[in-house]
């Protein structure tokens, strides 16, 4: 394991990817008023997301999701390649995150740019996350997923509290143009949802672009396209004999690894933490 932690904001943090510095550069980042930031709590439909704008932004073409990896198309604010990354960056510029709200709050109200919150159901993301231990390199080995999953509701895990993250994020409703998505709603209806987003940005859906956004962004394609599916990342940081970045892509496989018990205990602290939380009316959690 090549387990480095930074720790910033009071979070744990993969230390290969971030410093001080690049933290500290996400921070104070001078947002574009053109430019969309996707916001997530890991394992939540970043990848997913960052693929569907990739294919928004390009009106169809697929050029740019076969030939790009999509750390470049949407690079990491705070990670540290992030500014190399944006150097020659074109307009849109399209970012990804994985800092709470607190931390990037202030430099996105003093702009104008996008906000789009991927969250997906917590019980498939403490799944996801698990399962993703195993084959990155730059985390904790976990133990059982049981363990693994009082660390998570206890948000000791990398990244922080999930409830924390998204109760955070949900808060800047008004206070900034964000736009919130869920993971099963791409699932369920992932046109719908396309055309939200082309409205959200005021980005024309061309003829055509529904169609290849559809076939270049289900599960399968993207499995398969060495630009979405981190098979480029040497296996000193992700271990690919330990399992694959898109691992299911379902919804609810956390009914196949949750005991009763886990279960319960989930939506007792669910209901602690977010029990008078304003959620968006299409979230299925
Ligand atoms: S990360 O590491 O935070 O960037 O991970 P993230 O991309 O947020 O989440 C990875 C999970 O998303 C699934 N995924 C998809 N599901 C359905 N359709 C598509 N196209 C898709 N792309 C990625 C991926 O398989 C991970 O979920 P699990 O449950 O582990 O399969």
């Amino acid at each position: 394991r090549m387990e480095v932690t930074e720790t910033f904001a009071g979070i744990a943090l993969p230390g290969h990817l971030h410093t001080q510095e690049s933290l500290g550069f996400a921070a104070a980042f001078t947002f574009r008023p053109s430019d969309v930031l996707i916001a997530t709590y890991p394992k939540s439909g970043t990848t997913w997301m960052q693929e569907i704008l990739t294919l928004l932004f390009s009106l169809g073409d697929a050029r740019p999701a076969k030939t790009i990896p999509n750390w470049e198309r949407a690079p990491w604010l705070e990670q540290i390649y992030c500014r190399e990354a944006l150097r020659d960056a074109e307009t849109p510029r399209l970012l990804t995150t994985h800092l709470p709200a607190h931390v990037l709050a202030p430099a996105l109200q003093r702009s104008k740019a996008k906000v789009i919150y991927v969250a997906r159901n917590p019980k498939d993301v403490a799944v996801s996350f698990y399962h993703f231990h195993h084959l990155a390199k730059f985390l904790p080995d976990p133990s059982s997923f049981d363990a693994f999953l009082t660390q998570f509701l206890e948000g000791t895990v990398h990244y922080g509290s999930w409830f924390d993250h998204v109760k955070g994020w949900l808060g800047q409703r008004h206070l900034l143009d964000i736009l919130y998505v869920t993971y099963e709603e791409l699932h369920q209806d992932l046109r719908g949802t396309a055309q939200r987003l082309s409205d959200f940005l005021g980005c024309p859906l061309a003829p055509g672009t529904l169609a290849a956004l559809e076939q270049h962004c289900s599960f399968s394609a993207m499995r398969d396209n060495a630009m979405a599916n981190y098979s480029l990342i040497p296996a000193e940081i992700m271990d690919h004999s330990q399992g694959r970045f898109m691992r299911k892509g379902v919804v609810g496989d956390w009914r196949s690894h949750f005991s009763p018990e886990q279960n319960a205990l989930f939506n007792r602290r669910y209901q602690e933490e977010m029990g008078d939380t304003e959620l968006p009316s299409q979230w299925p959690m």
